[in-house]
């Protein structure tokens, strides 16, 4: 008799160097404020959409043609999609996958946003500048959820594959990459500190 895991969900998980985070890190994060003062209408769009934060998801969506800095970081981040590619053994045939849009997250209290997914991507993360104690997790749904019908609930102590939601506690550095289609929530910023990050989208293009 034996169980055949099937179907696994993989999420990418990396850190960048401690050396090199020291060095581009702090760095980033005074790059992400100036953004944030120059940005009217990322300001604008964030008052009517992203309570008590700024993204500039609307209005500023090619950080990495913007600033040497981020574009180091997406080199990096570009090293670490094509190894998550080659995890899940995507067959790209003569395409390729290529950052489409890379923007920046600063969540001040009580700022959320809530479960979705990041629709006509293949490859969708974030990667992490500044998080201040109790500023709440990246939250991953079970995909299969709306499938289960009368499946009986997992065990308190289940073991973290059999469980339908997982918490991912970022830290500064760090980085989470996903497919686009997985759903997914940042719990609300319990700190008075402001949260920062960086998100972004892979395309598929096709050669
Ligand atoms: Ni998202």
């Amino acid at each position: 008799m034996s169980t055949v895991n099937l179907f696994p969900t993989l999420v990418w998980r990396a850190k960048m160097s401690g050396a090199a985070a020291k060095r581009q890190v702090p760095a980033l994060v005074r790059e992400a404020k100036l953004f944030r003062e120059i940005d009217a209408v990322g300001a604008r769009w964030s008052r009517e959409n992203y309570f008590g934060g700024y993204t500039s998801y609307s209005s500023i969506t090619d950080l990495a043609f913007r600033s040497s800095g981020f574009a180091r970081l997406k080199q990096w981040i570009d090293g670490e999609v094509a190894k998550y590619a080659r995890a899940l053994e995507f067959d790209l045939g003569r395409g390729r996958l290529e950052m489409s849009a890379f923007w920046l997250n600063i969540m001040g209290k009580g700022c959320h946003h809530s479960f979705h997914l990041h629709p006509l991507s293949a490859v969708s993360g974030t990667f992490y500048l500044q998080v201040p104690k109790g500023s709440g997790v990246f939250k991953i749904e079970d995909p299969r959820l709306p499938a289960f019908m009368a499946s009986p609930p997992r065990k308190p102590s289940a073991r973290q594959e059999n469980r339908r939601f997982f918490d991912l506690v970022p830290a500064p550095g760090h980085l989470v990459l996903f497919e686009s289609w997985l759903k997914h929530e940042v719990v609300a910023n319990r700190s008075a500190q402001e949260r920062i990050s960086v998100s972004f989208n892979y395309d598929w293009t096709s050669g």
